[in-house]
């Protein structure tokens, strides 16, 4: 089986606030996007990767994957993270299996990895991997009034990898040119059931400041 992981790393990094795109930001020396392909190696199920990056930092890249076990292709993306992930989906070919993981959820533990992958194997067309909602959840109207209490029972917190066979992620991004928040949003759309695997809390997605500071700890507590 052909598994590719599409590694969205297009993003500017508005709300981390560093100036500069999140997955070239370090984290213990080494960037982010460096991070999340040793997570992706260790987990030992994939083939190949398929890096997607801002145009200027391209040549940049092809020089960072140099090290990595697997073999990686680096494309470059597009204004909205769909746009990116179809341009990784352009050159995936006819993958068995794609996941699609962000580069911003870069200390994601193989285990995790290889559930999604494994879950797939097993039948599922879509999987994702999801944890409970911890706070209460409301909705508001227009001016922030509430509306109502959401039965939090119901809610699940997505994380990736999402975990697609080829065919059908394909078939979603040929049938919606519309962008949506994650892919397993367009598998829904073609009426196809995405399977959910229990997530981990060390996938989170670094998007503010506060989250570097989390992921700091994190891998100072790994190496020690
Ligand atoms: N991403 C991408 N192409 C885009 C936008 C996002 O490849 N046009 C990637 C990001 O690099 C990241 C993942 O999608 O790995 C999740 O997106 P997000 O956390 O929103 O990252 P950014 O868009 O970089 O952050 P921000 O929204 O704060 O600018
Ligand atoms: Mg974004």
């Amino acid at each position: 089986t052909d598994v590719v992981a599409l590694v969205p790393a297009a993003g500017s990094g508005v709300r981390l606030g560093e100036n500069m795109p999140k997955a070239f930001v370090e984290l213990a020396g080494r960037t982010l996007l460096e991070w999340a392909l040793d997570g992706l190696s260790a987990s030992g199920a994939l083939s190949r990767v398929v890096v997607v990056v801002p145009d200027i930092l391209q040549d940049t890249t092809s020089r960072l994957v140099e090290s990595c076990v697997l073999p990686v292709d680096v494309v470059v993306g597009g204004a909205e993270r769909t746009d990116s992930v179809r341009a990784g989906l352009a050159v995936a070919g006819t993958a068995d299996i794609v996941l699609v993981h962000d580069a911003a959820r870069c200390l994601t533990p193989p285990s995790l990895i290889t559930r999604v992958v494994e879950a797939v194997g097993a039948g599922a067309s879509a999987v994702v991997p999801v944890l409970p909602v911890v706070d209460t959840m409301k909705s508001v109207d227009a001016h922030g009034v509430v509306t109502g209490t959401v039965d939090r029972a119901t809610l699940r917190s997505v994380q990736t990898p999402q975990g697609f066979d080829g065919v059908t992620l394909r078939r979603a991004y040929d049938a919606f040119p519309e962008t949506a928040t994650d892919d397993a949003g367009l598998v829904e759309r073609l009426g196809v059931d995405v399977h959910t695997v229990v997530g981990d809390a060390e996938a989170f997605k670094i998007t503010t400041p506060m989250d570097l500071v989390l992921a700091r700890a994190l891998v100072a507590r790994r190496t020690q």
